[in-house]
């Protein structure tokens, strides 16, 4: 006899939580951390000052700011065990499977940072995990293109750090160019946080149960890599490159269309967002500058924003409130700025390493929390007898 549990329509399992650092207005399409909007962040701060914010609270003097950034500067090296770890894995390894593996690992080669229930081993571990991601994810990098690994130099910024590990060579001094760095510092911080997000959420639950902070980001990383969510930057330059040439973006505006195609548009779309996502204004813009000022003329850009129009007059696109997210022009930056499609979830790791933590911090100060338990509405079969298997 199959039938259906009747369930108590007074019982719902909404997985909501509380929290004080991002707040977004889908309908507005607005977008503030600790109460500081995303494109005054994104073009008056700087990442590591961003990461303060998240982290504390409240922007930092120059003291505070000056010691943060010594403290994560002090924190970049990893340990050099950690370069063997690498070579477990093949050439042809997805960046982001690396990502996953050593970030999984941290924990066997940091465990004086895993106590969660000490207050100064989270704080260690939090900067510690801010610090390495760019060391990790540019050995990443260089591991997949068969360079050796460059160590951290502490006389650069985060962000010029981490470019220089990731296309420098011991063979040369690798100069920092300062549009590239503000331009990828500007792309850290649109996606430092964004409130309880799949990957944000996969992290919390992870840390309710006790779980050390490492093996939580690890979590983190591994359902942000997944094309409906960080990997879309990938999919999404992939998608345009796929396009090439405006004549043909009306083929894919249909396929995007067709119920019965699986196809989506890459890079727009959103589960909260009902209105542009005020980050894909702010990439688009750095977009023209960086490819301006590169003098990079990247046809794949004029295929973005053509397509960008094509779909904001569709009736589809506007009656279902799909806009571009973040997602949607970042590819086109990363691409001039010299990485490959593969490292494009990488960076918004990288980057969203800092939400994770700030999250999995709030979550584990609260004395209230307790382990994450979503419900679920049965469905299944009602209680039956077991029938031996000569009588099935
Ligand atoms: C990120 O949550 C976050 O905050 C995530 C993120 C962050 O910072 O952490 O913002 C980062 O993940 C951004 C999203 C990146 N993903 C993509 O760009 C992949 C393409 N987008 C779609 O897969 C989709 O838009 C989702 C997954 C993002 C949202 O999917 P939903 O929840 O189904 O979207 P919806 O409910 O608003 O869809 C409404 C309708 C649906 O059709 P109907 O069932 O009503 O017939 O629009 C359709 C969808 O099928 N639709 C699309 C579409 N996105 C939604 N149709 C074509 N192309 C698309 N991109």
């Amino acid at each position: 006899q199959t039938g259906k549990f009747t369930y108590d329509p007074g019982f719902t399992s909404t997985a909501s939580c509380e929290s004080k650092l991002t707040y977004i207005d889908g309908d507005a399409g607005v977008l503030l951390h600790r109460g500081y909007p995303i494109d005054q962040l994104a073009e008056q701060s700087n990442f590591m000052e961003v990461a303060y914010l998240l982290l504390n609270g409240e922007l930092p003097d120059r003291k505070s700011l000056d010691s943060f950034n010594n403290t994560i500067t002090r924190h970049t090296m990893v340990h050099e065990q950690l370069a063997t770890f690498y070579r477990g894995f093949r050439r042809d390894a997805h960046p982001m499977a690396i990502l996953c593996g050593v970030v999984g690992a941290l924990s066997a080669f940091y465990h004086d940072s895993t106590d969660i229930t000490d207050p100064h081993q989270r704080m260690i571990a939090s900067h510690r995990l801010i610090a390495k991601m760019p060391t990790i994810a540019a050995m990443a990098y260089k591991y997949s293109i068969g360079q050796p690994f460059l160590y951290p130099k502490n006389d650069l910024s985060y962000t010029a750090n981490f470019l220089r590990m990731t296309f420098g060579v011991p063979a040369e001094e690798y100069v920092v160019d300062p549009v590239v760095e503000a331009a990828m510092d500007r792309i850290f911080i649109l996606h430092a946080d964004h409130e309880q997000n799949a990957s944000t959420s996969t992290v919390r639950l992870a840390g309710s149960s006790g779980a050390n902070p490492f093996a939580c980001i690890a979590a983190g990383i591994a359902c942000l890599w997944g094309p409906a969510h960080g990997g879309a930057n990938e999919a999404a330059l992939n998608m345009l490159r796929e396009i090439g040439t405006p004549d043909r973006i009306s083929e894919y505006i249909a396929r995007a269309k067709d119920k019965d195609d699986p196809f989506r548009l890459m890079g727009f779309g959103h589960r909260v967002y009902k209105n542009y996502d005020p980050r894909a204004k702010v990439m688009q813009k750095t977009a023209n500058e960086v490819l301006d000022k590169l003098g990079v003329d990247d046809p794949i850009f004029d295929v973005a924003r053509e397509l960008e129009q094509i779909a904001l007059s569709d009736p589809y696109f506007v009656d279902k409130k799909l806009y571009p997210n973040v997602d949607f022009y970042s590819g086109v930056i990363l691409s001039a700025i010299g990485f490959p499609t593969t490292m494009f979830t990488v960076l918004f790791a990288l980057a969203r390493t800092v939400g994770w933590v700030a999250q999995w911090n709030e979550m584990i100060a609260d004395p209230a929390q307790k382990i994450g338990r979503p419900r679920q509405l049965y469905t299944g079969p009602t209680e039956r007898d077991y029938v031996p298997v000569d009588q099935r």
